[in-house]
């Protein structure tokens, strides 16, 4: 692979190992003085601390330390909360196209789920089945459409959510990276009652650290507690402490607004190339936040094909139904231009196969 447009990953190029090292080794020497046995299920105290401090801050979420569970990344808090709320057979609504990763997750725990439709404000609360018992959903960065819920849906969903007595899970995986206008407010942030929110370090980070985390309505946090200890006693300790450092002493701020500047400068050159090269072919869809943004063909073509030949051609990417991703953690500035040079070479060539999906000749 020549370039790499796929989404998921940052880059760590940027990542300052150098402190991260030493604040490991010094956290090590501390550990191994004092807490030589097994720690609370719930997670390092003062991470906890942290991270509620950080997302009251960013995302005003309500919390205080107890209520913040640690676990191994947001993929871990999804299972322990399918563990604890999903009897066999329970629905579960997801947005269509959705994380994949959500659904396996959901369906090895028998559950049924349920895609519901998109539109340009997020999910339609209208085609919600109603005997969902929990909604999965990202609202500041619809995975992998990057649509942005609209206040008015974010409303309408806890107003939903509320009738029915269903909770609803929040994966706000990469709302770090905020590059247009106000981030909306978070739905934990409107009402805590029905709102599990998630939260992970892959993205802000790095997605081997394995650390994510879920802030949850009081009624559930016991069970989600038993249910991490009975599945792992509790997340590594070193890392746990590591992480809590690097956060409490301004690392993390700092860095994240270091690679916000690094992937803004990636996206609007991808985005202008984008919209220069591959529009007669490509709608991109609105999107202000996160790693990736995503864009719809004009005229319906297979994007399954279309990530095969492109990545024949040199350029790694991820379709999504009808349409494909453009991923900005793992491409350089300088390689931007040739790798759309290449995708447009690519869907060139497929309309010189289907003539009826000329480039150029806009519907
Ligand atoms: C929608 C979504 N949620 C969560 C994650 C992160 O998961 P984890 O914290 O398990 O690495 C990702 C990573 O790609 C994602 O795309």
């Amino acid at each position: 692979v020549r370039f790499d447009l796929g989404l998921g990953v940052p880059d760590l190029t940027h990542f300052p190992w150098k402190l991260w090292r030493s604040l490991a080794a010094s956290r090590l020497r501390l550990i191994r003085g004092v807490d030589n046995s097994y720690i609370s299920a719930q997670g390092y105290g003062p991470l906890r601390d942290a991270i509620a401090s950080s997302v009251r801050f960013s995302r005003a979420v309500h919390c205080a330390p107890n209520d913040v569970l640690i676990t191994n990344g947001a993929q871990q808090a999804l299972h322990l909360v399918a563990q604890v709320m999903l009897p066999p057979g329970a629905v579960v609504a997801m947005e269509d196209p959705g994380y994949p990763m959500a659904r396996s997750i959901f369906l090895a725990h028998g559950a049924k789920v349920s895609d519901v439709p998109l539109d340009r404000e997020g999910i339609i609360v209208e085609r919600l089945p109603r005997d969902a018992k929990l909604v999965y959903t990202t609202p500041s960065h619809q995975f992998p459409t990057g649509v942005v819920m609209s206040y008015e849906r974010r409303v309408q969903l806890l107003e939903w959510a509320r009738k029915r007595g269903a909770a609803i899970i929040e994966d706000d995986y990469d709302s770090e990276f905020r590059f247009d206008g106000r981030l909306l407010e978070a739905l934990q942030s409107i009402d805590p009652s029905v709102v599990i929110y998630i939260g992970t370090f892959s993205k802000s980070l790095f997605p081997g650290i394995r650390l994510g985390f879920a802030i949850s309505p009081q009624p559930l946090r016991q069970p989600l507690v038993v249910a991490k200890q009975l599945t792992d006693w509790h997340s590594p300790l070193v890392t746990q402490a590591t992480a809590a450092a690097f956060i409490s002493e301004g690392h993390y701020m700092r860095h994240v607004r270091k690679v916000r500047r690094v992937y803004a400068e990636r996206r609007t050159r991808l985005m202008t190339e984008v919209d220069a090269h591959l529009v007669d072919w490509l709608e991109m869809l609105p999107s202000s936040t996160g790693l990736h943004f995503a864009a719809t063909f004009r005229h319906g073509d297979n994007a399954e094909a279309f990530a095969d030949a492109a990545l024949s051609a040199g350029v790694r990417m991820i379709p999504m139904p009808n349409g494909l991703t453009f991923g900005i953690g793992s491409i350089e500035v300088p390689q931007i231009k040739e790798a759309i040079k290449i995708v447009r070479g690519v869907a060139s060539e497929q309309c010189r196969r289907d003539p009826r999906r000329e480039i150029g000749r806009r519907k």
